[in-house]
């Protein structure tokens, strides 16, 4: 039988973070299943009835929370602490980047993160004495590739992708290890919350793009799989014997990724926008408008 390991993960009330507990569960493990929700994680907590997983609420943009939540760890867990961080919780701020406010940028980068980076040095320290632990930060696809009027979420999975990948190195000396998961279009509550961050402005030039909003949540979720094939990526960081630095789930997820990399940026930039919609004939833009749009 494998080793059941102690496991905290993010943002376990809903979507991958929630799936993944369970399944975690499931598989024999003790699970601290987190959120800020009580009444979702109540509700997870009677799904999981006859496993290790046990319930918190942790705000990972709230000092005092994740304060909160390593006391509590280190009592439930007599002084031992966590074999393995998972750094789920996450939401995608949507919007042409002329737009997007001051104040939800940084509300995106507190969650995407600086919350991440809040929990590493939360609970790295122990690892760290310990000799042995694993750090697995839910990064995205949109972490390798940027779409139009998801910047904001893109570069904060930028930032999730090279924070870890420098953790990796300056943690290995140390026996923990740094994985990162990749996930593309997965059946959650993602969708749903990152169309309703779409604000165009009065008189905004990206209106008529915008207006079609519900359409492009549509073509993303034709394109979305459950989240099974993420629990299963981040069970096989947490349990393998040498964790790989990325997981990337589903794993047709790699052809777009080869895609941006083997062709030229205009192709790519190209087909990205007609993907949404950014053409001047849908901008109902006149002939004098700038020549980049077609
Ligand atoms: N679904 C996709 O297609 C997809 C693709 C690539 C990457 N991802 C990444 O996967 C991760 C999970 O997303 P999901 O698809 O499962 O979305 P989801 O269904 O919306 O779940 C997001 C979870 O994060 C939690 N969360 C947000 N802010 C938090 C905070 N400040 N403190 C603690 N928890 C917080 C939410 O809790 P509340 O209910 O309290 O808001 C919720 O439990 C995210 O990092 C996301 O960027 C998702």
């Amino acid at each position: 039988m494998k080793k059941s390991l102690t496991i905290l993960i993010t943002g376990a009330t809903a979507g991958i973070g929630r799936h993944t507990a369970l399944h975690l569960a499931r598989a024999g493990h003790r699970v601290f299943a987190t959120g800020r929700k009580p009444a979702a994680l109540a509700a997870l907590a009677t799904e999981a009835a006859g496993t290790k997983l046990e319930t918190l609420e942790l705000d990972v943009t709230s000092a005092a929370s994740i304060d909160a939540a390593r006391e509590e760890i280190a009592n439930r867990t007599k002084g031992n602490g966590l074999d393995v961080l998972v750094n789920n919780a996450g939401y995608g701020l949507m919007g042409p980047l002329e737009e997007i406010t001051d104040q939800d940028l940084r509300a995106q980068y507190d969650t995407n993160v600086f919350g991440l980076v809040a929990m590493l040095r939360a609970f790295v320290p122990q690892m760290r004495a310990r000799g042995f632990g694993r750090i697995i930060n839910v990064s995205s696809m949109g972490g390798r590739m940027t779409f139009p009027f998801m910047g904001a979420y893109n570069s904060t999975k930028y930032a999730v992708e090279s924070l870890s990948d420098a953790l990796r190195m300056e943690l290995a000396p140390f026996g923990v290890s740094v994985s990162l998961i990749e996930p593309g279009a997965i059946k959650s509550d993602f969708a749903d919350r990152a169309t309703a961050t779409t604000r165009p402005l009065a008189g905004s030039p990206y209106a008529p793009i915008l207006a079609n909003s519900d359409k492009m949540k549509k073509q993303f979720e034709a394109t979305e799989v459950g989240p099974e094939c993420v629990s299963r990526a981040i069970e096989k960081a947490a349990t393998a014997r040498r964790p790989r630095a990325r997981y990337v789930a589903p794993g047709r997820t790699i052809l777009a990724l080869l895609m941006m990399r083997l062709l030229p940026t205009s192709w790519t930039d190209a087909l990205l926008r007609l993907a949404v919609g950014l053409t001047r004939r849908k901008l109902a833009l006149g002939e004098g408008a700038h020549p980049a749009l077609g």
